[in-house]
């Protein structure tokens, strides 16, 4: 049994307040409403370079959810950490009809994330909550599944955050998680410049999270999708480019011009392989 390690969180609380004004900023919010479509704030698994970008996103809870898929029915329940405005949230209960407890940081997206659940009908499966993710007020081996697409680069103590996850893990249970990652030989300084729009700390690295989660006695494998983040973003960077004048009526003019700016550092990253993405499946071995 793994113990609650205390009153902790996965980053400190000044990291955790830029993170949540960041997401609850007005801009912030309208631009991944705009260009994502509403449900999912992820990378996208693309079956063309011209996908769109909230088709790719789809594949990509669909792809994660088939890993799991095994232990997902209506007798079950999911933690999905960081859960945005529940687009995996609903796919996962419409889906396997199970419990799903979602957990963000962010009021923004937990408003937008409730009225989507009440208008689906899905309200009473999903318990949305807000909170950080490094320091869960559940008990121990509460989850069939715990979930996490693209949260844990925004923390700073990630091995905390991926101990609290595995704490709340019930054995025999798995946990699923996406995440942007650098390569092992990437400076952070060459990223820095692309990921302090977002307020990220240094980055993890694929190796890094294998050896935690190793660590923490599960077994783990790690599928590679960094050819889609470099798609995912040149995608973003021609949608930016080709809707800014229908997105200046939705996102302030000066965060548009920032993104103009920003999203061609990410394509040029991407581009050069700096960056890693792909999709973590691990199991908590049974009692
Ligand atoms: C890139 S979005 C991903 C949202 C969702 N998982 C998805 O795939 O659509 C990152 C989310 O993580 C949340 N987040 C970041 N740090 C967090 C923390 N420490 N605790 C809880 N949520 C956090 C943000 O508020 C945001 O909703």
């Amino acid at each position: 049994m793994i113990n609650n390690p205390g009153n902790h969180t996965g980053s400190t609380p000044h990291h955790d307040d830029e993170t949540r004004t960041y997401y609850d900023t007005a801009d912030v919010d309208a631009f991944y409403d705009a260009v994502w479509g509403g449900e999912d704030i992820h990378v996208g698994i693309y079956t063309d370079e011209h996908e769109a970008i909230a088709d790719a996103s789809r594949r990509t809870v669909q792809q994660a959810a088939d890993k799991v898929a095994d232990l997902l029915g209506p007798h079950a329940t999911v933690l999905d950490l960081g859960s945005g405005y529940g687009g995996s949230a609903r796919a996962l209960a419409e889906r396997f009809g199970c419990r799903v407890v979602a957990l963000d940081i962010s009021e923004q997206h937990n408003r937008r994330h409730r009225a989507a659940n009440a208008r689906r009908g899905l309200d009473g499966l999903i318990d949305v909550v807000t909170g950080s993710l490094g320091d869960l007020p559940y008990e121990a081996e509460r989850f069939d599944v715990v979930w996490s697409l693209e949260v844990l680069c925004h923390l700073e103590d990630r091995p905390r955050a991926l101990s609290e996850a595995v704490r709340v893990l019930r054995p025999g249970g798995a946990l699923v998680f996406s995440d942007i990652m650098a390569d092992e030989k990437t400076p952070p300084e060459a990223v820095r410049p692309a990921t302090s729009r977002l307020s990220m700390p240094a980055l993890g690295t694929p190796s890094r999270y294998l050896d935690l989660l190793s660590g923490l006695g599960l077994k783990a494998t790690y599928e590679d999708r960094t050819a889609d983040i470099a798609t995912h973003y040149a995608r973003l960077d021609e949608e930016v480019h080709h809707r800014a004048a229908e997105l200046r009526e939705v996102i302030s003019p000066a965060y548009v011009d920032e993104l103009l700016t920003n999203l061609p550092l990410w394509t040029d990253i991407t581009r050069r392989n700096l960056l890693r993405w792909g999709i973590f499946h691990a199991r908590r071995p049974a009692a």
